[in-house]
């Protein structure tokens, strides 16, 4: 029997995952080949192991209900929903920031009234999920989650604050990357689409093994948002930029697991 390493692999220490990380983009560059989603099966990635597919998916036909657009009412989000530093009646602590891009398919062009919707960790690091017990502060005035609908020109915006680098127990002294979880629906039911956008300059890219499971460098690039000073306001908030492409050879990349405490 092949020996499965616990989903708790606490045991294992960064130098090791970084060195199975390295390994692994090594033989990646030699094989000379585009590879551009998320790998299923990437060892580094340790809770992973006993939960992504191991066959392939069985082919359904939608039924037709499935290839609707989802239509979401203006009156079902509020615009206010977009800003998560007004959901609380204090300030929540941290660097406010604006994100803000389009929404658009493979050919460039808008996608509107499409519902997006984040979640994240605070300024500290902790989201409020009873999973998350790590010793740093919740924010009262800090729920991290908002959604908006696209404008006619695909474009979305939220206010909110810069989340923190978080613990978890892929291995010992394992840190995520600061993040934002985003979810959007495409053009029907069946395309919705969950990924993180990342902070540019992050230096746990090279540790964390869900960013190094999309081995192609330039793909897991995209997901990384670019600092914009035209974005950034005196005296307010920094700015953020960071377009999503749904179809196409561009395409955002799709995260097979949407666990939120991943
Ligand atoms: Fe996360």
């Amino acid at each position: 029997m092949t020996a499965v390493a616990s989903s708790d692999s606490a045991a294992t220490s960064q130098a090791e995952v970084t060195a199975e990380i390295e390994a692994i983009a090594a033989s990646y560059a030699a094989a000379d080949r585009a590879e551009t989603q998320p790998r299923l099966d990437y060892p580094p990635y340790r809770s992973s192991l006993l939960r992504h597919p191991t066959k392939a998916l069985q082919q359904a036909d939608p039924e037709g209900v499935e290839l609707w657009s989802p239509v979401f009412g203006e009156r079902d989000v509020d615009p206010r929903e977009a800003d998560l530093t007004i959901q609380h009646t204090g300030e929540p602590i941290g660097e406010r920031m604006v994100v803000t891009g389009r929404v658009v398919d493979g050919d460039g062009r808008p996608v509107r009234n499409q519902l997006v919707e984040i979640w994240q960790a605070n300024a500290a690091g902790r989201y409020i999920h009873q999973r998350d017990q790590h010793p740093a502060p919740l924010d009262p005035h800090f729920t991290g989650m908002g959604r908006c609908l696209t404008d006619a020109d695909g474009g979305y915006r939220f206010t909110t604050i810069k989340p923190g680098p978080y613990p978890w127990r892929n291995h010992r002294n394992a840190w995520r990357p600061a993040h934002i979880h985003f979810s959007l629906f495409g053009t029907e039911l069946t395309q919705r689409l969950v990924t993180q956008m990342y902070f540019p300059g992050d230096p746990l890219f090279a540790l964390d093994p869900i960013y190094q499971s999309i081995v192609d460098p330039a793909a897991r690039s995209r997901l990384v948002a670019s600092y914009d000073h035209d974005l950034t306001e005196p005296e307010w908030c920094t700015g953020y930029r960071w377009d999503i492409v749904l179809t196409g050879a561009h395409r955002t990349l799709m995260e097979t697991d949407t666990e939120v405490a991943g």
